[in-house]
């Protein structure tokens, strides 16, 4: 038995997930359902994130969570993902490690949000496709998310 887990791109089997519509063509963006389908992804998501118990144990995440409002933070990440799948430019937040810079994620931190972000596209039934599509997005912006260690009780 052993108590270590391992760190590193999320596996997820999407073998078994439907194959994407063969009339659906188009950037990433379309395929997901434009606007519409993104912003239900997310709604979904961020009620995910914010009751996960193990992401919260980063005490900076868990008074963002207790601080901020969550309505701006689904549209902070709606407008994100809007961007980077190819949708209308129309991000207005900070980048990625500027804005992940004072929160010390680790590694292990970033696999529970990657997690969460993947069992959420199969909760809202992203194709096999469009999610490894998506979450080699997600996992390019790993370095710029995971920080280097700080003291998590002072500052
Ligand atoms: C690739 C993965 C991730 C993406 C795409 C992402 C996306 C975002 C976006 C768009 C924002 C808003 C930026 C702004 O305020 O201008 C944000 C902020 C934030 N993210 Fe992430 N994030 C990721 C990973 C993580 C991880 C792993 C954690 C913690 C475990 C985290 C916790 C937070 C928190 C607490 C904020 C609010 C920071 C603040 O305003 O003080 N994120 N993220």
């Amino acid at each position: 038995m052993t108590d270590t887990v391992q760190s590193g791109p999320v596996q997820t089997d999407t073998t078994d997930l439907p194959p994407s519509d063969p009339a659906s063509t188009g950037s990433l963006y379309e395929r997901l359902g434009g606007t519409y389908g993104i912003a239900g992804a997310v709604d979904v998501l961020a009620d995910r994130l914010y009751a996960n118990v193990s992401a919260n144990q980063n005490p900076h995440v868990q008074a963002f969570h207790q601080m901020k409002g969550h309505a701006g933070f689904k549209y902070l990440v709606t407008a994100w993902s809007i961007e980077q799948t190819g949708g209308p430019k129309c991000y207005p937040g900070r980048d990625m490690r500027e804005s992940h810079a004072d929160l010390h994620v680790t590694e292990f931190e970033f696999d529970i949000v990657a997690t969460e972000i993947a069992a959420t596209l199969f909760h809202v039934g992203v194709p096999r496709q469009e999610h490894k599509e998506f979450m080699d997005i997600i996992e390019s912006y790993r370095s710029m998310v995971v920080g280097p260690p700080g003291d998590k009780k002072e500052d």
